[in-house]
């Protein structure tokens, strides 16, 4: 199929730029001058690139001409915050703008992602605008698949194995609450379902929330990670939501996240693996198997950066 990828060069979507390519899909990406095409690795020199934006609708238009499909993984990037844009801008209207683009230009199908716990009930700005942009697919009229993911092991890498390393011995986990669920996901596993969706009709005109087959608590995370490490320690307490969200009230401008959004964030949320294994029949990777690769790299990045 002729593809066109919008987030090529972002984490997943250059996992599922990857992917189409080896599938044999023709395979454009949307691009901007300061956007990084080497995180397509290989792939670079058999995506055909287009200079556009997703808020510059001639650009779009120009993309999508002869695409019979488009897959869509894109945020609001520190970049764009920058510029002035807002999730609204970026994550709402920017969707919609693609939409029209693939309405006008014929394409068949789109395929997006969300977050797990999104939905009408939202109450920040981030979660409001992805709301609006799954709404905006589903009475598109195009064929959809909305994936909805669960945290992804990426995060793992930089956020809660380090702090894990850095605590030390301790059971108490001061960043959030312990006790909520999860199921854990590689990036790459969800690009490979993003691209089956293009042609599985199991796949169509769905809203998947997506996960790995290990529902575990943040806890189990944290003490897998510790185990992991070597580090003696087993984490009985964390914060709770409440209590974090009334911190941020009380100091709202050193906090990276709003209330709003530790509000939207912040769930205990379980989610049937076997609904993704019946469609799709791909096998994910384990946590802990990840954890057993990424713990001891993290390990010797936090030794050397010691010397
Ligand atoms: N991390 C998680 O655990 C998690 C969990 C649930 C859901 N998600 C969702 O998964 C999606 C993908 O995340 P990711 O981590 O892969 O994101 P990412 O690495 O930050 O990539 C974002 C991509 O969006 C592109 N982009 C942003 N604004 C654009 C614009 N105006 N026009 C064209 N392209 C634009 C960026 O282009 P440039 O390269 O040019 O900046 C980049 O390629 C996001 O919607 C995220 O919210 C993530």
């Amino acid at each position: 199929m002729n593809v066109l990828i919008i987030g090529a060069t972002g984490d997943v979507g250059s996992e599922a730029a990857k992917i189409a390519v080896a599938k044999g899909h023709k395979v454009r990406a949307l691009v901007r001058s300061t956007s990084n095409r080497n995180k397509l690795g290989d792939a670079k020199n058999k995506v055909e690139f287009c200079d556009g934006d997703m808020l510059d609708q001639a650009s779009l238009a120009r993309a999508l001409t002869g695409m019979g499909g488009v897959i869509v993984s894109i945020r609001l990037t520190p970049g764009e915050m920058k510029q002035g844009r807002s999730y609204q801008d970026v994550e709402a209207t920017g969707i919609k703008n693609i939409v029209a683009a693939a309405q006008q230009k014929g394409a068949k199908k789109i395929i997006h992602v969300s977050a797990a716990g999104v939905g009408p009930h939202c109450v920040s700005d981030m979660y409001q605008a992805k709301h609006q942009a799954e709404e905006t697919i589903r009475n598109s009229g195009l064929d959809y698949t909305i994936f909805k993911p669960s945290g992804m092991f990426k995060d793992f890498q930089f956020f809660h194995i380090p702090t894990v390393i850095k605590l030390g011995e301790t059971s108490k986990w001061p960043t959030s609450p312990i006790e909520f669920h999860m199921n854990p996901l590689s990036h790459i596993d969800l690009a490979q379902c993003m691209v089956n969706a293009l042609e599985n009709p199991k796949a169509s005109s769905k809203t998947l929330e997506i996960g790995g087959p290990d529902c575990i608590t943040q806890g189990d995370l944290l003490n897998m990670i510790a185990r992991e490490a070597g580090i003696n320690t087993h984490y009985t307490t964390g914060v709770s939501k409440e209590q974090l969200i009334a911190r941020i009230k009380e100091n709202p401008q050193k906090a990276f996240f709003t209330a709003e959004q530790l509000q939207d964030f912040l769930i205990d949320k379980k989610i049937d693996h076997s609904v993704i294994k019946d469609i799709f029949g791909i096998e994910f990777q384990r946590v802990g198997e990840y954890l057993k690769k990424a713990v001891p790299e993290v390990k010797a990045a936090l030794a050397q950066k010691a010397l």
